[in-house]
């Protein structure tokens, strides 16, 4: 993962206006950023040199997910949906970005004070990063088992994007990293398996795609979500979502990671054994190929999952 600091000039969304990323800077004594209080996204743009487009992958779904996610911690971002997706596009052109982009909205209590009671005062802002593969995966990752267990939706809910809840992927992390993986599994509390650290995992068993259900604590993807549609109409495949076991990794044909940063990860390793051979496998090959398609616009039936920028308006859209 490529991880340089953005270009300060980069023009940014905050406080309502178009601003150079370095002039977008908050109070030491922020809330969200004593407590946690923010909650985020994170979308991609693909952009397709022979289109000569950007196209802002399921942008009206993140920022529908992301407003319903600021009201667990009632947090208001007054635009709609289609404005956020309108302002998204317009930072793109201000850029003048001709590349793939990930976008970082954020929402947060703003207020800058001592004190842990959340008041009305909340703030958002929208980043835009040049940003390629988060993982160079020709090989697959070597994913482990961490001993931290996912949040429960009793202590903070893990299927919203809580800026705070992000401690749990950071220790994840960094044990998966210190063992010698790329990435981490999360168990649930009772022992199933969860996600990944940042994105959802699927497992390819007798031929099926499974993947744990929404109450098993997995932030509900948008990316498992499109993989889910993908495979059932494109590949026909019986798409399950079921508990899984710890065991079932070692046992199954396929594992993949899916998410926003991630795109479509395969995974050839598990807490040091192989999986398939230690091969990616043709399903995880199938769903990549289809995925790359549809996020720059070469699968004209998934067009409508798209938000062209440099050939689209507000009005256009919502027609
Ligand atoms: C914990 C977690 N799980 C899963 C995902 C994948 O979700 P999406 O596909 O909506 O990006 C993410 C990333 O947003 C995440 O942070």
């Amino acid at each position: 993962m490529k991880a340089e600091a953005p270009n300060p000039n980069l023009i940014v969304w905050f406080q309502n206006r178009f601003v150079r990323l370095a002039e977008a800077n908050v109070n030491i004594l922020t809330h969200a950023l004593n407590y946690g209080t923010g909650v985020f996204e994170g979308i991609r743009g693909y952009y397709d040199e022979k289109q000569r487009d950007l196209f802002i992958f399921r942008g009206l779904e993140h920022y529908e997910r992301w407003k319903r996610n600021c009201g667990v911690l009632r947090i208001n971002v007054p635009p709609s949906a289609l404005e956020l997706c309108d302002i998204t596009a317009e930072l793109c052109r201000r850029n003048n970005f001709h590349t793939d982009v990930y976008f970082r909205p954020l929402a947060y209590k703003s207020s800058a004070r001592i004190g842990v009671a959340a008041d009305d005062n909340d703030a958002y802002a929208i980043v835009p990063v040049p940003f390629g593969h988060y993982y160079e995966t020709p090989k697959g990752l070597k994913a482990g088992v961490v001993s931290w267990r996912r949040i429960d939706d009793t202590a903070i809910p893990g299927r919203a994007k809580i800026c705070g809840a992000y401690v749990n992927s950071v220790l994840a992390t960094d044990e998966a990293r210190r063992n010698g993986h790329d990435e981490a599994i999360f168990l649930t509390q009772d022992g199933h398996v969860a996600e990944g650290a940042t994105c959802n995992i699927f497992v390819v068993r007798n031929g099926k795609l499974l993947t744990p259900p929404v109450t098993d604590n997995i932030l509900e993807g948008i990316t498992r979500a499109s993989i889910m549609e993908l495979a059932h109409k494109e590949l026909k495949m019986e798409v399950v979502e079921r508990s899984i076991d710890r065991s079932e990794l070692y046992m199954c044909e396929e594992i993949f990671f899916v998410g926003t940063a991630v795109e479509i990860a395969p995974v050839t390793e598990v807490d040091h054994r192989l999986v398939g051979g230690g091969q990616v496998g043709p399903v995880t090959q199938k769903v990549r190929a289809l995925f790359q398609d549809v996020t720059r616009n070469r699968m004209p039936s998934y067009s409508q999952w798209l938000w062209p920028v440099y050939r689209n308006s507000l009005i256009e859209k919502t027609a």
